[in-house]
């Protein structure tokens, strides 16, 4: 395919009347990536707090890049889309410089890249992002339990009302930019097949949020409030959601875990998970 010579683009803002030529950009063309965990694309752009940048050429939409609300100085890239008739070299750059003043003007010190897309990862070092390490996939199939504490934390199906207190735990223990929002947190309790929490005289000390996925079962998230760690609440949270699923008839179970995440991957390991080779990268800009 003959690529067009480098274009003169203008770039914008993102607006709602955008949606309808973000979809077919997003849908017809090669180089898009899409890191939306909990909502699709136009849920995304329609939530309104979005850092999303248009660039056209002679009134055609050949390129987008959209950053989620930045938390606590950090934030990553979501949606990606560059028209097959373009070379991502001359598009993405146009909207990242547009970009970075507005993340520094927001306090943004890092922005994260999950490399779902290979075309991504390719042009990340041109726009200043840094390999950092693999986001790994832990599988589990019917393994027998390790054996339960003795005392175990009292574990409870979550509500509506306890998210605030599930994101502060969930902001405590995990450092930027791998924290969740309140709102991305209400949008996976909205639809995990899962969510329960550890209680400890009405304090929360730690949740799990999970869906199901294909055959079995995908552990999305489990935190544990740095002052409640290594007394074996993650270990009750565990055992307690296999179990659960269990009962439905759904032995499999998958998480993901940063590669440096020892913590964690000794936990899953413990309870018979094994990295089955499906890694991602994350790739990370200081700004
Ligand atoms: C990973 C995480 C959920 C584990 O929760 P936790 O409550 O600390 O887990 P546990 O206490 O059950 O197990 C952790 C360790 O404490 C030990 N432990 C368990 N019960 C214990 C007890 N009664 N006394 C002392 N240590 C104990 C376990 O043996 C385990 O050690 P090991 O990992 O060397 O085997 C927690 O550390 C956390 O929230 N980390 C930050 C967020 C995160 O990384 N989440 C997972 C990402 S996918």
């Amino acid at each position: 395919m003959t690529l067009a010579p480098a274009p003169t683009l203008t770039v914008t803002s993102y607006q709602r009347r955008h949606l309808q030529p973000i979809r077919d950009l997003l849908f017809h063309n090669i180089h898009v990536h899409s890191h939306l965990d909990w909502v699709d694309s136009d849920q995304w752009l329609d939530s309104g707090d979005t850092i999303t940048y248009l660039a056209w050429q002679r009134g055609r939409l050949v390129g987008v890049l959209g950053l989620s609300a930045p938390l606590n100085n950090s934030t990553w890239i979501r949606i990606a889309g560059v028209s097959d008739f373009m070379s991502p070299q001359d598009v993405l750059p146009v909207l990242w410089e547009t970009i970075i003043p507005i993340l520094k003007t927001m306090g943004v010190k890092i922005v994260g890249l999950l490399g779902i897309s290979q075309w991504m990862t390719h042009y990340a070092p041109s726009l200043g992002f840094r390999y950092g390490e693999e986001i790994i996939t832990l599988a589990r199939a019917d393994e027998p339990l390790p054996p339960a504490l003795a005392n175990p934390p009292r574990i409870r199906v979550a509500e509506l009302r306890d998210i605030s207190q599930i994101a502060a735990v969930d902001q405590a223990a995990f450092t930027p930019p791998w924290q969740m929002s309140f709102h991305d947190l209400r949008q996976a309790y909205r639809i995990a097949s899962s969510c329960t929490i550890a209680v400890e005289n009405d304090r929360i000390l730690g949740f799990q949020i999970s869906t199901f996925f294909f055959d079995g079962a995908h552990l999305a998230r489990l935190a544990v409030h740095p002052s409640s760690q290594g007394r074996g609440v993650g270990g009750a949270l565990l055992r307690d959601l296999l179990e659960r699923y269990n009962r439905r008839g759904i032995e499999s179970m998958t998480v993901n875990t940063q590669s440096s995440n020892h913590q964690s991957r000794n936990l899953y390991e413990r309870f018979g998970f094994q990295p089955n080779g499906y890694d991602l990268p994350y790739w990370s800009a200081v700004l």
